[in-house]
């Protein structure tokens, strides 16, 4: 077996892996968030970075040693990961740091980071034995999980919020999975999905719960270490929902630390919505002991980070205040500015959610908390095309257009005029 052990964020009880598949029956589903342990010092032996230098395999399974798969031949084909960190340096002028860089996630097989995670959980349902995969998702779980189990033999049912964006239900439906879309939030389809599972025994990919998710979201902080030449930045920029994907980008620092690839972990600042922001309420009153839950109703335009009852805050929290980082919250107003300029200055078109994490950057600036020498590394977690009416939005914010014009050149040079474009 690959995977140790694993263990209780909460309590620390350890656990074989065969024992359980989803959270520590002490601590229940919100607390008992299971980590996966390793023994490093068996991975060592194979697994380094001169034989990584070698790797000819420009996927997330580059990574392989360090992922709890157990039979290879249920790795899909479908390319995931090795997405682009773009550095940008005029903007890292203007805003006063050393160095900017942007890793693009849209660019995977479903066009969001989720498909590092969903790549493995469809090997761990088929190792397990499970005909049904299931999910709760605010779209983006959802839609990358129904197009990573679209090959195998699963079926695949899906819970979304009915609210979800037009476009992340076509791609489930095109995918071909079932899909039920729920009367009520995110946070009620979440738990209407943990139950349904747990009744009729499909395996749940839904966040959290389900201890492997972590370790493919953990292959976006590999890359980027193995990008910037394992030297790590100084800061990296998350946005954050549930507390997954942030969960995952320290977890992957971590192993690389244990690994000895790295020095030391990131500061690692997670970007909340202000109406969604619970786990940085969390964060600030975290002294080291439990953490205090405190859920409320989500209401932000970044569809995919509108999380009431966060289901990985205890592994949010307590991961990030061993990473000395923090937590920090943005407008709705600032995401869908932050969406604009990202798209005009740098080509990247990121959904809200995404930009948000952007949105975090210019705010952290904007307050004076960066420093001339930080490296600094924004994450952006999905495309824009994933909510057209937000990126509409966005776009008409700060410009107008299009332009009905009629198919003459007469025409054409009233409105060029109009617009001070007059040849
Ligand atoms: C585009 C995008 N960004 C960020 C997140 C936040 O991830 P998490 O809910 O794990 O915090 C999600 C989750 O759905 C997402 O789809
Ligand atoms: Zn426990």
């Amino acid at each position: 077996m690959k995977v140790a052990a694993l263990r209780c964020i909460t309590c620390g009880s350890v656990y074989g892996p065969e024992e359980l598949d989803y959270t520590c029956p002490r601590c229940g589903p919100r607390r008992g968030t299971l980590e996966v342990l390793y023994d490093y010092g068996k991975i060592r032996r194979g697994f380094t970075r001169e034989a990584l230098k070698k790797s000819r395999n420009y996927t997330m399974w580059r990574y392989l040693p360090l992922l709890p798969v157990e039979d290879e031949r249920y790795i899909q084909p479908l390319r995931v990961g090795w997405t682009p960190l773009y550095r940008f340096d005029g903007l890292a002028r203007e805003y006063g740091v050393r160095e900017l860089y942007i890793k693009d996630d849209g660019l995977n097989p479903t066009a969001s980071y989720k498909d590092r995670a969903s790549a493995i959980v469809v090997i761990k349902a088929q190792e397990k034995g499970k005909r049904v995969i299931t999910c709760a998702s605010t779209g983006n779980a959802a839609s990358s999980l129904a197009g990573f189990a679209a090959s195998t033999p699963l079926s695949t049912i899906i819970f979304v919020p009915k609210a979800a964006p037009e476009a992340k239900l076509t791609q489930l439906l095109i995918y071909g999975a079932k899909v039920l879309a729920v009367e009520g939030s995110y946070d009620q389809a979440y738990d209407l999905c943990l139950e349904a599972a747990e009744r009729y025994g499909w395996y749940n990919r839904s966040a959290a719960i389900n201890p492997y998710l972590v370790e493919g979201k953990k292959t976006g902080a590999l890359e980027v270490a193995e990008q910037l030449g394992w030297e790590i930045p100084d800061l990296v920029l998350v946005p954050v929902g549930d507390g997954s994907v942030i969960s995952g980008i320290y977890k992957g620092f971590h192993d690389l630390l244990e690994l000895g690839f790295i020095e030391a972990i990131p500061r690692i600042v997670g970007v909340q919505a202000q109406g969604a922001d619970p786990i940085k309420r969390a964060f600030e009153r975290y002294n080291g002991d439990e953490v205090a839950i405190e859920d409320q109703a989500a209401d932000t335009i970044a569809d995919s980070i509108a999380v009431g009852k966060p289901r990985d805050i205890v592994k949010a929290v307590k991961y990030i205040h061993a990473a000395k980082g923090s937590f920090i919250s943005v407008s709705d107003q600032q995401i869908l500015e932050a969406m604009a300029e990202l798209a005009r200055r740098t080509g990247i078109f990121a959904e809200p959610a995404a930009a948000a994490a952007y949105a975090g950057f210019r705010l952290l600036a904007e307050q004076g908390r960066l420093s001339r020498s930080e490296r600094v590394v924004v994450m952006i977690t999905g495309s824009g095309l994933k909510n057209i009416a937000s990126a509409r939005k966005a776009a008409q914010a700060e410009a107008e257009g299009p332009y009905t014009i009629g198919a003459s050149l007469e025409e054409l040079e009233r409105a060029l005029r109009k617009l001070g474009l007059a040849p």
